[in-house]
C-alpha cells in the first residue's frame, strides 16, 4: 500500500474507534475553550486519572476565566497543590490576566493571540485550536509522537526538535476535514489506551493492518528517544521545628523565594548538606545536625536537634532531592516577633518568610508534595 492510501485509513479507522470508544472526561462535557485549556495545562506531564478530581476542583473554584485571573495566587497554588510542575499555574493565571486584558475575557482563536499566551507551547496551541475550535492545527506531544513512529515507522529521536516538527507536518496533514478537535483526541486516546508505551495492544487497534511498527516487529523499540539526563542528586537536611510556650502546638516553615524553583510555596527549612565528605550513611548524623543548628540561627531562629525521623525524596525534572529530616525543638525565641515581622517585610522582595503554623494554617498554604506529606503526617491530617 503507498503512503497515501496508509494515512487515509490511518485517520478514518482512527477517527471511527475514538467515537466509539472516547471517554467520558469532565473537560470533554463542554466546549468551553477555558476548560479545554486547563485540561490542556493540567495534562502536561499528568495522566487523567490524576487529574480529574484537581480540574473538577478548579473549575469549581474559578468557573471563568475572570475568576482565575482576579484569585489570589495562594488560592491557584492551593488548588494545584500534589500536581507539581508548579511554573504551569503561576503562567495559567498569568496567561488568564493576558486574556482579560487583551481580548476582554475570551479565549482568543486566532493562531498568533493563542502562540502568545504565556506558557503555551505549540501542544497546548494545537490542542486549544482544535479541540475548543475546530481549527485544522496539530497537537503534538510525546503520546502522539510514539503513535506516529510505530505507525509510520520513523525512526528519528523523539527528543529532537527537528523530529517535533516532521511530526507536527505529518500530523497536520491526517487531520480529516473539518474533524480537527475529534481527530486530535482521538490520536491522544490511542495513545493513552492503545499505543501505550509499553506492552501496546496491537491486538484491539484500530489501525493495527497498516502499522509499519507492528508489520515489522518493532512497536516495542519504537518511538527512539535518547535517555535525558538523570536529575542531579542534592543531599539535604530538612528540620521539622516544634514549637514552644506561645508556639506550642505549632511547627516552622518558610516562604520560597519569588522566583525559580517551586516560587513562592512553603516549605520545611532545609540547607543543601555541604559536609566534608558528603553525609554520613548512618544517621543520626551529627554534623548534618549541626549544619541544620547553624541554618537556623543564621536566619534567626535557635533550636535545639532531637532527633533524625526519616528520609524524604523529591525528584523534579532536573534534580534529585534526598531530604534527612530531623526533629529540632524550638529553643529561644532570639528574634522578637516584631523584628521577624520587619524581616519578613523585607524579605519579601530579598529571602525566605518564616511563619509558625498549626494544622488549620494548611488549609490555606501551598506545600510541594514532598512536605505535605510530612507535614500532615506529623499533625495526623
Ligand atoms: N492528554 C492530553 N490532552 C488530552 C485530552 N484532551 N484528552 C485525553 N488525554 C489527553
Amino acid at each position: 500500500m503507498d503512503q497515501r492510501t496508509a494515512k487515509q485509513y490511518f485517520s478514518t479507522e482512527l477517527l471511527n474507534w475514538y467515537m466509539q470508544n472516547k471517554r467520558d472526561l469532565p473537560w470533554r462535557r463542554h466546549r468551553n475553550p477555558y476548560y479545554i485549556w486547563v485540561s490542556e495545562i493540567m495534562l502536561q506531564q499528568t495522566r487523567v486519572e490524576t487529574v480529574k478530581p484537581y480540574f473538577e476542583r478548579f473549575i469549581t473554584r474559578f468557573p471563568a476565566l475572570t475568576d482565575l485571573a482576579e484569585a489570589p495566587e495562594e488560592d491557584v497554588l492551593k488548588l494545584w497543590e500534589g500536581l507539581g510542575y508548579y511554573s504551569r499555574a503561576r503562567n495559567l493565571q498569568a496567561a488568564a490576566k493576558q486574556v482579560l486584558e487583551l481580548h476582554g475575557g475570551e479565549v482568543p482563536s486566532e493562531k498568533d493571540a493563542v502562540f502568545n499566551l504565556k506558557g503555551v507551547g505549540p501542544y497546548t496551541a494545537g490542542a486549544i485550536l482544535s479541540i475548543a475550535f475546530n481549527q485544522p492545527e496539530p497537537a503534538v506531544d510525546g503520546n502522539v509522537m510514539r503513535v506516529l513512529s510505530r505507525y509510520f515507522l520513523i525512526e528519528d529521536d523523539i527528543m529532537k526538535g527537528s523530529t517535533r516538527v516532521k511530526m507536527e507536518t505529518l500530523a497536520a496533514e491526517l487531520i480529516p476535514q473539518g474533524r480537527a478537535g475529534d481527530f486530535n483526541q482521538a490520536l491522544m486516546e490511542l495513545g493513552a489506551l492503545v499505543c501505550t508505551p509499553k506492552s501496546p495492544h496491537c491486538l484491539t487497534c484500530p489501525v493495527m493492518e497498516m502499522c509499519k511498527g507492528r508489520i515489522e516487529g518493532r512497536e516495542d523499540t519504537l518511538p527512539v528517544k535518547k535517555k535525558a539526563k538523570p536529575p542531579r542528586p542534592e543531599q539535604r537536611i530538612a528540620a521539622l521545628v516544634t514549637g514552644t510556650s506561645t508556639n506550642e502546638g505549632k511547627i516552622l516553615v518558610r516562604q520560597r523565594p519569588q522566583t525559580g524553583l517551586l516560587a513562592r510555596m512553603w516549605e520545611l527549612p532545609h540547607v543543601l548538606a555541604s559536609v566534608p565528605g558528603g553525609l554520613a550513611s548512618q544517621v543520626p548524623d551529627e554534623p548534618a545536625m549541626d549544619m541544620m543548628k547553624g541554618h537556623l540561627l543564621e536566619e534567626g531562629y535557635a533550636v535545639n536537634p532531637k532527633e533524625f525521623w526519616k528520609i524524604a525524596e523529591h525528584t523534579f525534572s532536573h534534580i534529585h532531592w534526598n531530604l534527612q529530616v530531623y526533629h529540632c525543638e524550638q529553643a529561644e525565641h532570639i528574634v522578637s516577633p516584631a523584628m521577624v515581622a520587619e524581616r519578613n517585610e523585607s524579605y519579601k522582595t530579598e529571602g525566605d518568610v518564616y511563619k509558625w503554623i498549626g494544622p488549620e494554617d494548611m488549609e490555606t498554604m501551598a506545600f510541594p508534595n514532598v512536605f505535605l506529606k510530612l507535614i500532615k503526617e506529623h499533625f495526623v491530617l
